[in-house]
């Protein structure tokens, strides 16, 4: 009996090495453990022993017993290992930094254009929103600017297929909106949002871009009042001891014009390339709202005045971060847009 058992044991655990996976390790177990194995039997049957030999044969049945199950959770083990090797979990290695977490972030021109709301909230102005798809009649006609008037060129326009409706070429005819609104009150709103022209794409122009737009209406407003507004304006946007300079200009929607510079940040009015060697920076288009803007807007222009202003987000954002084409800013190569 013994030696039969024993025999049992060798060739179960010779079987043992060759089970090669959960399924033959299972039926293993209960070929040589389940309750019709010879061990089992063996045991079961111990009574019907003479009681001299049953107690020898009951303990070493027993240890053949425990040293095939441990035998079974070795092999087990080995295979749950040989398993874990195989899959290419085997490659994680847990000491290793963690990858870094991609963040998102808001893009350059969002960024340049919180800053703008910001100091010009701080200076008392509030955000007025005004559609981007436009009439010619507000976007031109309103504002001075007839048909056929030469200044026209300097919008060229995407046109629906409405006739008489536009995309915005920019953000001026919000004026005529926000006067329309408000009067006879006094207004100081700036008018944010993209506008459209229909131009050959260039590293210096786009189609679509960013503007603000300024406007204020009162009662002796002055240009005083705008080179003074325009210029704080400044030293908050690119430090406190920026100087600035205004230019006459011309535009059709106010009289006088002016054009504004900033001294070049970057040489401090000394010359470099980003200013040509002007030692200046031409940051917005500004001037006294026209008499006949004012009119349109519903103001009777012997009693109020005011000003308005133009500058581009993207322009600016270009100057201070040394941006070398515009394109970059609606291209979505995050390469560019990882850098703010
Ligand atoms: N609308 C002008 C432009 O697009 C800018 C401007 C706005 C100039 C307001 C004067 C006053 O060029």
């Amino acid at each position: 009996m013994l030696e039969l058992l024993h025999k049992n044991k060798q060739q179960a655990l010779s079987e043992l090495q060759r089970a090669a996976d959960s399924t033959a390790l299972k039926e293993w177990r209960s070929r040589h453990l389940g309750k019709e194995s010879a061990l089992m039997q063996a045991l079961g049957s111990l009574g019907s022993l003479p009681a001299a030999e049953r107690p020898d044969i009951g303990r070493r049945a027993n240890e053949i017993r425990r040293s095939l199950k441990a035998a079974c959770q070795q092999r087990a083990d080995e295979l749950r290992r040989a398993e874990l090797d195989a899959t290419p979990a085997a490659v994680l290695d847990v000491t290793l930094p963690g990858r870094p977490v991609q963040r998102g972030r808001l893009h350059i021109a969002t960024q340049t254009l919180r800053r703008i709301y910001a100091i010009w909230a701080e200076m008392g102005f509030q955000v007025y929103r005004s559609p981007d798809v436009e009439t010619d009649e507000y976007n031109f006609e309103l504002l001075n600017i007839p048909a056929h008037h030469p200044a026209r060129d300097m919008w060229d326009t995407f046109h629906a297929d409405t006739p008489g409706v536009i995309l915005r070429t920019h953000t001026s005819p919000g004026q005529i909106h926000a006067m329309r609104e408000y009067c006879p009150e006094p207004i100081r709103v700036i008018l944010p949002g993209m506008c459209y022209r229909y131009e050959q794409i260039t590293a210096r122009s786009e189609i679509q871009f960013n503007q603000v737009e300024g406007l204020a209406v009162g009662k002796n407003i002055r240009f005083t009042d705008l080179k003074g507004t325009l210029s704080d304006f400044a030293r908050r946007m690119f430090g406190a001891s920026t100087g600035t300079r205004f230019r006459a200009s011309h535009f059709p929607f106010t009289e006088p014009s002016a054009e504004m510079d900033i001294e070049c940040f970057l040489c401090s009015g000394d010359g470099c390339s980003v200013c040509k060697h002007t030692g200046w920076l031409e940051i917005l288009g500004c001037g006294m709202v026209h008499p006949t803007v004012l009119q349109n807007g519903g103001y009777d222009p012997r009693e109020f005045t005011g000003f308005a202003f133009g500058m581009g987000p993207e322009r600016i954002a270009m100057l201070k971060y040394g941006i070398e084409d515009i394109r970059y800013f609606w291209g979505n190569d995050l390469r560019f847009l990882e850098q703010f």
